[in-house]
């Protein structure tokens, strides 16, 4: 491995070393500069960071906690620059231990702070002369979506259902707050969706609604993962049952309309929405690729009923409200069927108790689960290749894999490593019922025998990684892939950003390209439309067994006694400008 001649690699760059430092890496002949950072000033005339006094007013003005998503959308709108625009950053939860000075237990205030440092920025960038990035801080685009106080509106099929009611909404049509936003896409009339993935984790208590108790059960309903239900009642199901029903959803918006009240599009499913790619089909329907995070759980895509229209780019702002929804079926014989998710056919019927197609898109899982979909080892990001006529399917792991369970698309048991599938779309139609998947890399130690890895041949001691999570394709047809999971235990090496090729002799072989400081998992990559700068989330850097704001592993990105470690974007361009890679 790795002993290929470097003119048969499309990549030119030269290959990253694989390690773990207190700092961030990337590549000889690139730079990777910080954007942003949590606590920084997003909303005009926000306040300046002040860790020891942070307040939940200054952190709704503030950027977020945990950046994961990262979309990139032109200005002036309509144009295809790829040096002024939006840059629109998911903020996926919070880490108390390493927020708040002298953490111990969660108060009112703390939980308030959490609760503004989570949802989704938008900022106003641009690449100066010098070729570096900044942001403006008085751009009148520059805003804040938060969990604590941003109202939603809740659109689609399941919009304004009773099981959508709550005491503070009985429209079933008005939401405060998306949570837990992990990763996104942008959708080709440039509007921005937001996934909600783990919303289980916010909510507490004993389930007042006995109607509901299959429905939370599937999806963990309530984690109990923060205590935020003892100081805000609507994350304790004994008291609002139905309010976990308002999320799990994909949350569209307009980054060019400041005044664009956020959507939940319910037709697109409900389920730990890791995110959402959206493509123009050749027919003009938009077709959206969707994975579901957890062991056992689907690959799903979206398909509308209407089509794009490139004269009048509001026109498609209900594109996602009504179309078909599937969910994938991986066979055998190297075929994947896609399963249509739809009200009184096959299993979906008022036997299995689905009234209406409502019910059906809140209990997408169940729905899928009597379909005969297919359990995947942790599907995260999906990524669609329009011009290839491919996708590609991140799955981080599953540990629980037994021997026993074990198929041919998710082939190993106890799979720690995780691996990527390749759909091969058949005649190009995304829109199509079945297709062709293949095995592009399984991931782990090719020089560890146990691992089962499979990797292309070009792939170095420091090209593998474990645990794929975000996924992008360029302009070139190759996949770059960042992850969730690598650290000194699992694989000797940070998180960080790994370029595949995907054709030819060294189909499958990886390089490396960025790293992580310590604890940090690598989120965003999101490129500009010339491919010449990758945008880049450093999530919760500094994340380790005993790491706290006092104390933490690493003082990334500042590297100041006065300042915890934060979360923040990294915009990386080549030296010498022109395309990444
Ligand atoms: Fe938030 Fe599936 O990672
Ligand atoms: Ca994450
Ligand atoms: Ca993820
Ligand atoms: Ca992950």
């Amino acid at each position: 491995a790795g002993s290929v001649p470097e003119s048969a690699w499309s990549f030119q760059f030269p290959e990253l070393e694989a390690a773990v430092d207190e700092t961030h890496h990337v590549a000889e002949g690139y730079d990777a500069d910080i954007l942003i950072r949590w606590g920084d000033p997003v909303a005009p005339g926000a306040p300046a960071f002040d860790p020891m006094h942070q307040t939940a007013e200054a952190q709704e003005q503030q950027f977020g906690y945990n950046n994961d998503f990262i979309g990139f959308v032109p200005l002036p709108a309509g144009s295809d620059s790829a040096d002024h625009g939006l840059l629109c950053i998911n903020h996926e939860y919070t880490n108390e231990e390493l927020m708040f000075p002298n953490y111990e237990q969660p108060t009112a205030e703390t939980v308030a702070i959490e609760m503004a440092a989570h949802g989704h920025s938008v900022i106003e960038v641009q690449r100066g002369r010098d070729g570096k990035w900044s942001y403006r801080k008085d751009s009148p685009y520059n805003r804040r979506y938060s969990l604590r106080s941003t109202e939603m509106a809740i659109s689609g099929p399941a919009a304004g259902h009773p099981r959508l009611q709550t005491s503070h909404d009985s429209s079933g049509t008005r939401v405060i707050g998306t949570v837990n936003n992990c990763a996104g896409g942008v959708t080709p009339w440039n509007t921005v969706l937001i996934a909600e993935e783990n919303f289980h984790g916010y909510f507490k208590g004993e389930n007042a609604d006995p109607a509901e108790a299959q429905n939370h059960t599937r999806y963990g309903v309530p984690g109990g993962w923060y205590a935020w239900a003892d100081f805000d009642d609507r994350f304790d199901i004994g008291k609002e049952p139905h309010e976990p029903n308002r999320f799990g959803w994909m949350v569209e918006y307009d980054p060019y309309d400041p005044s664009f009240t956020p959507v939940k599009r319910t037709a697109m499913g409900r389920f730990k929405h890791e995110g959402a790619e959206t493509i123009e089909n050749k027919d003009g329907r938009v077709v959206s690729v969707m994975g579901d995070d957890q062991r056992f759980d689907y690959v799903y895509k979206f398909v509308s009923y209407g089509r794009v229209d490139h004269n009048n780019r509001t026109n498609n702002f209900g594109l996602l409200d009504s179309g078909t929804l599937y969910v994938a079926r991986f066979n055998e014989d190297g075929t994947v069927d896609w399963l249509p998710i739809v009200y009184g056919t096959g299993p979906l019927t008022p036997e299995n108790g689905f009234n209406s197609q409502a019910d059906v898109l809140i209990e997408t899982r169940r729905a899928a689960d009597l379909l005969g979909a297919t359990p995947m080892d942790r599907p995260e990001d999906v990524a669609p290749d329009a011009q290839e006529g491919k996708i590609y399917v991140m799955l981080t792991s599953n540990e629980k894999r037994k021997p026993d369970a074990t198929h041919p698309a998710n082939p190993r048991a106890g799979n720690s490593a995780g691996h990527v599938l390749e759909i091969d779309v058949t005649d190009g139609d995304f829109a199509g019922l079945q297709d062709r998947w293949d095995i592009l890399v399984l991931a782990g130690d090719p020089n560890d025998p146990n691992a089962g890895a499979q990797w292309g041949k070009g792939t170095s001691q420091h090209g593998w990684f474990v645990n794929p999570d975000n996924a992008v394709v360029d302009h070139r047809g190759r996949l770059w892939i960042s992850t969730d999971g690598n650290d000194q235990e699992t694989s000797g090496r940070a998180d960080g950003v790994w370029a595949i090729e995907t054709k030819g002799d060294l189909r499958g072989s990886s390089r490396h390209f960025f790293r992580c400081p310590v604890g940090a998992e690598m989120c965003g990559p999101f490129f500009t439309p010339d491919d010449g700068t990758l945008f880049v989330a450093v999530q919760h850097p500094g994340d380790a067994e005993g790491s706290t704001f006092e104390n933490p592993v690493t003082r990334w990105p500042d590297f100041d006694d006065n300042l915890p470690v934060r979360p923040a974007v990294v915009a990386i361009t080549r030296n010498e400008g022109g395309q990444i890679g």
